[in-house]
């Protein structure tokens, strides 16, 4: 018998991708950046590990906070660092969703805020997408403007996983529960051709509309765990009494700093990936796979005449790791495969090549 909260006893608990420890995989399966971060931040990672590392960090991260505010020329009282984009995303939960408050999403996409939802206690909606992965908008608009039980927090990724497709801001600010607020999850915003510079949150909704980031993916930090949310300070002042005194560490904030104040470094690698990109999409489609056009650092493809889950184990036995993914509800299911080196993408798609 467990003492734990039903809640918590009743869900399965989200599962991550698979993380192998050993050298020899190319590793396609979560989205993560092929290319090292940049110098300046191993330089600030030692520099600040020979520092006062015997005390505690900055409790409300002042510097990174101002390199972000300054990148996107916002005040930094805007700006929550968090132990990555997840960590954000709890507190959102925790900050604005009560027991039994809707919490409503589209999918398929990322499935930890159901996860998170369920383990706050409140209701999660999965917004159902179109098989081309489109919305239909006034079905949406009318299930988060319900007089019983309306959405209190609406999660829209974009650009969306698995599928890649970015909506415009047009449509975002259209999605804005009436009774509630949009949390728009930028976690690859950094790959679209034309990246979004938190235009939305300056503009007549900035209120209405919670932004968050990573430095995760674009700028090849995965292993540090860094994110941070952008939304008016009303909204931060709430969330920052929800998180940890100290929810990022010393060496993470003095790298994310670097990192942030290197944009070059970040522009290069991800120029990288959307021109591999492109390659990657093209022979896909050659090798007779349906691929969605993506704005992000991986392609969702899926093939008609093969299981998606028996290529996916094929590759496997090749030491590439893709991602298999599937969403019952939306009798969808296929391959996410993330953009790699332009070596790593031709080994899978030699991989492929012999199997279909
Ligand atoms: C849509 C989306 N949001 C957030 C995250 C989490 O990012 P972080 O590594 O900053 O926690 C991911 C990670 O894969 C993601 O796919």
């Amino acid at each position: 018998m467990t003492l734990a909260r039903p809640n918590i006893a009743r869900i399965e608990g989200y599962v991550p991708g698979e993380q192998p420890q050993e050298a020899g995989w190319v590793k396609l399966n979560t989205n993560e950046n092929p290319y090292p971060c940049s110098p300046r931040v191993v330089e600030a990672i030692e520099r600040a590990a020979r520092g006062r590392m015997n005390i505690y960090p900055d409790p409300v991260s002042t510097s990174f906070r101002r390199a972000v505010g300054e990148l996107f020329d916002i005040d930094p009282d805007w700006v929550l660092p968090a132990n990555g984009s997840d960590e954000n995303l709890t507190i959102l939960l925790r900050t604005f969703v009560d027991p039994g408050e809707l919490v409503a999403y589209p999918y398929p996409s990322y499935i930890l805020y159901e996860t998170l939802a369920d383990l706050q206690g409140g209701a999660h909606e999965r917004l159902l997408l179109n098989a081309d992965w489109s919305w239909d908008l006034e079905k949406v608009r009318e299930r988060t403007d319900r007089n019983v039980c309306p959405t209190k927090l609406l999660f829209v990724p974009n650009p969306n996983s698995p599928s890649g497709n970015r909506w415009d801001d047009e449509t975002i600010c259209s999605l804005i529960p009436p009774q509630g607020l949009l949390v728009l999850d930028e976690a690859y915003g950094d790959f679209a051709d034309e990246p979004h510079r938190m235009e939305l949150l300056k503009g007549e909704y900035g209120s209405r509309i919670i932004v968050t980031r990573t430095l995760s993916k674009s700028y090849s930090l995965a292993g540090l765990r860094l994110g941070f949310a952008i939304a008016h300070p009303e909204h931060i002042e709430q969330m920052r009494k929800v998180k940890d005194s100290y929810n990022c560490d010393t060496l993470s904030l003095a790298a994310g700093t670097a990192a942030i104040q290197d944009q070059q470094w970040m522009l290069d690698n991800t120029a990288k990936i959307r021109a591999t990109r492109s390659r990657l999409t093209a022979q896909l489609r050659e090798l007779g796979f349906e691929v969605v056009d993506s704005q992000a650092n991986f392609v969702w493809s899926t093939h008609t005449e093969h299981e998606h889950r028996t290529l996916y184990e094929q590759l496997k036995t090749r030491k590439v790791l893709v991602r298999f993914m599937q969403f019952p509800e939306s009798k969808v299911d296929g391959l996410r495969i993330t953009v790699g080196t332009d070596a790593e993408i031709d080994t899978l798609l030699d991989a492929l090549q012999d199997i279909v």
